[in-house]
């Protein structure tokens, strides 16, 4: 603390970091890790060989690496390494830590800390004595457990709206996803306008945020949806709005004959938990002349246990219409089409009670 107080200008001077993060600036993520290190070619052998970072580039003084995203930039100089906590986590997979440690060990390399803490990690000693971590997990997973058993005085922001908060008992709670990531997409464009009609009794919402879910792995640690909520927050929004939908409507365009992997990817993330089993689905198919990526769209959803509800089901030839903010939308044939869809959707749902 007295060493920040004599290098940081007075505290007037200094803009409130809360103030700072009110607008857009805010650093985004780590760009480059630098480790200054006494013999580049034994620090590379150790970062490439053992620990399974790719080369790039490599000169006298240096050697630029990368561990998944993170560039990693070996420098020459003459460290001194941390002896406080200070020290640099790299991810591993949950099934391999064991052969981790093993083959650290074997390597003779110095381990300097056992792991008290959630998620299992090998701490170790790079060759000039940098503290590393190879760790299971995220922060999502670590905030998840916090929620569970709290760190004393522990603080967090306040969780997120969560879908469907609010709706009245009685509601249709219906989520309308949009398959397509494109800026300008005709599916999306029309879950837009179908989720500005207010159509009485039927709450909506909408999804459509493929682009940026996690890849799915079923390595992966699949934790419940409202710790995603928090810290992965368009994957914990996915996940809850799904669990809390009545039924979901789909509108997604056909890629190559298939359905775009984005949204197979979102998909996917579902059949590791159990929000989408006996859930009602409608589909809407806004191409006429696609057809494979509807049928294949029905078979995954059925295959992963949802319950098509056919009745519901329309191929609108809208898609233009959808797109463009001048048209008068929707004609009254479609209107007329989406209103019977929701209708049995509505009576669907009334029938087989609350999910
Ligand atoms: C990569 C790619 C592949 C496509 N493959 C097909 C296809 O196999 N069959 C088809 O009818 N349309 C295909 N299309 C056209 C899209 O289905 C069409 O542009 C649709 O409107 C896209 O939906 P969006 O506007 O919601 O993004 C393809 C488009 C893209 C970008």
């Amino acid at each position: 603390m007295a060493r920040c107080s004599a290098t940081l200008p007075p505290a007037c001077h200094v803009t409130p970091v809360s103030e700072l993060c009110r607008g857009s600036l805010a650093v985004s993520s780590l760009n480059h890790l630098t480790i200054a290190v006494s013999d580049v070619t034994r620090s590379l052998g150790f970062y490439r060989d053992l620990l399974g970072c790719r080369e790039h580039a490599r000169w006298d003084e240096g050697a630029y690496l990368s561990a998944g995203d993170l560039w990693l930039c070996l420098s020459r100089d003459e460290p001194s390494p941390a002896r406080d906590y200070t020290h640099v986590a790299f991810t591993v997979r949950a099934p391999d830590i064991d052969a981790w440690r093993a083959r650290l060990v074997q390597a003779s390399v110095p381990l300097w800390k056992e792991n008290r803490s959630e998620g299992a990690s090998v701490y170790c000693l790079d060759p000039d004595g940098h503290q590393l971590e190879l760790h299971v997990g995220g922060l999502n997973t670590r905030l998840a457990s916090l929620e569970r058993q709290p760190y004393a005085g522990l603080r967090m922001p306040p969780r997120p709206r969560a879908p469907f908060e609010g709706v009245l008992p009685g509601q249709l709670r219906l989520l309308l996803v949009a398959g397509s990531v494109r800026r300008t997409s005709v599916n999306r464009a029309f879950m837009h306008r179908l989720a500005d009609q207010p159509v009485p009794g039927v709450a909506v919402e909408r999804f459509d945020a493929f682009d940026r879910l996690p890849c799915f792995s079923p390595d992966e640690v699949s934790e419940p949806a409202l710790g995603h909520l928090r810290h992965e927050p368009e994957l914990g929004r996915w996940l809850a709005a799904v669990r809390g939908a009545d039924a979901v409507l789909f509108a997604c365009p056909e890629y190559a004959g298939g359905l775009p992997g984005a949204f197979k990817n979102g998909l996917d993330h579902l059949v590791g938990s159990e929000a989408f089993i006996d859930k009602p689905f409608v589909l809407y198919n806004l191409a006429p002349r696609a057809h494979h990526a509807q049928q294949q769209l029905e078979l995954i959803l059925s295959t992963m246990s949802g319950r098509p509800l056919r009745e519901a089901f329309r191929t609108l030839d809208v898609g233009a219409q959808a797109g463009s903010p001048d048209a008068s939308w929707p004609d009254p044939d479609t209107a007329a089409a989406m209103a019977s869809s929701i209708e049995r959707i509505r009576d669907a749902c009334a029938a087989s009670g609350p999910p």
